[in-house]
């Protein structure tokens, strides 16, 4: 094959927001697959907060992308070559791959995307390789909702925030989302059906929150960590939970983000703290893709793909999920299947 192959590789690890030179947009010769490999086209790029912790030399959940290495990301691509029984020339894979407009793939890197019957397979991709799943666990295992009580969940317009607010109101919970904007705001009431909204960065969040929680917090879905989790905690109710999925406000800070000053009361109010990564639940993932599955079909749950054409793109368009310019789930498309 005579083909180039273009890569983003890690240069140099980022010292808060991603600059120039961090990433490099390279040419490269083709891969060529050996036993057992297959290799693929990229067709999508998922482009997710955690690509940022990924850069960094951190303390995190798996080892960030070695310095000169291609940046680590979740894909979903068509297998042109495979020496391996489990993939052949055409199938639809996704899993984890890299920054790259052709890769290798193994059974442990990739598997089959499978039939996504009507739903086109950027939908599906952009909606079941990590949102919706951590939505579902990360709301419904970990604080278990009940009718009547309230959820509020951080960066509520993005991709798990916005899927998590109406798992929780399919559960009968009284959902309020902060979000960075007014259209976000808008789009989560109006249009998700969250019960109320706040602008956390024009509104005083305390205030906000005994507006339109006038029952207090039980359930507070964290994706953000430093002040936000601070003053949610100060509004938890007796026995609530705090389901901690992400803290975004974290990733790209070039200061250390201080702990919660509100931390007694965990211990006052009782409250349950507990952090989840989404690969320890890669078994149940059936699960978790045929309730959201039905839940769209029955028109409760809505989603949104926010989607970027161009690999060249990518690294640019990463920087929005840190600035809030995404709303809902953040792709680069590569070449439509
Ligand atoms: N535990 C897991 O397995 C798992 C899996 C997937 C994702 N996550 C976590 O889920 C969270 C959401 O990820 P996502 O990929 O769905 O991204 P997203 O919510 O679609 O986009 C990120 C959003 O975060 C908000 N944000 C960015 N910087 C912020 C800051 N400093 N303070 C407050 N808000 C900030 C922005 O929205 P606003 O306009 O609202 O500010 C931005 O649009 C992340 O924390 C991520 O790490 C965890």
């Amino acid at each position: 094959m005579t083909e180039v192959n273009h890569v983003w590789r890690l240069r140099k690890r980022p010292v808060g927001d991603i600059c120039e030179g961090d990433l490099t947009y390279d040419e490269e010769p083709m891969p060529e697959p050996a036993d057992e490999e297959c290799l693929f086209r990229l067709n999508y790029l998922s482009l997710d907060a955690t690509n940022r912790m990924w850069m960094s030399d951190v303390e995190q959940y798996m080892p960030p992308v070695s310095i000169n290495a291609p940046m680590r990301g979740v894909v979903c691509g068509t297998v042109i070559q495979s020496k391996n029984s489990a993939f052949r020339k055409g199938d639809i894979v996704s899993g984890l791959g890299t920054w790259a407009d052709y890769q290798i793939g193994t059974t442990e890197t990739v598997s089959l995307l499978g039939d996504t019957g009507s739903v086109p397979v950027i939908d599906a991709f952009g909606t079941f390789a990590i949102a919706a799943p951590t939505a579902y666990f990360g709301l419904l295992e970990i604080t278990k909702p009940k009718s009547g009580e309230t959820v509020v969940i951080s960066t509520a317009a993005g991709s798990v925030g916005s899927i998590v607010g109406q798992i929780a109101k399919i559960k009968g919970c009284h959902v309020v989302g902060l979000t960075g904007t007014d259209e976000k705001c808008k789009w989560i009431t109006e249009e998700l059906g969250f019960d109320e909204a706040i602008n956390y960065k024009t509104e005083d969040l305390s205030k906000a929150l005994e507006r339109t929680c006038p029952n207090g917090i039980d359930v507070y879905f964290e994706n953000v960590g430093g002040e936000i989790l601070d003053t949610c905690l100060k509004h938890m109710n007796m026995f609530g939970r705090i389901s901690v999925c992400g803290l975004i406000a974290h990733y790209n800070s070039s200061e250390e983000v201080p702990g919660p000053k509100n931390y007694p009361m965990i211990l006052m109010n009782r409250l349950k703290v507990e952090g989840f990564i989404i690969l320890d639940y890669m078994e149940r993932y059936p699960e978790a893709i045929a309730a959201i599955t039905q839940w769209m079909s029955e028109g409760k749950i809505k989603v949104q793909q926010d989607v970027v054409d161009g690999l060249e793109n990518a690294v640019e368009t990463v920087k929005k999920l840190y600035t809030g310019d995404n709303t809902g789930k953040l792709m680069v498309r590569v070449k439509d299947v």
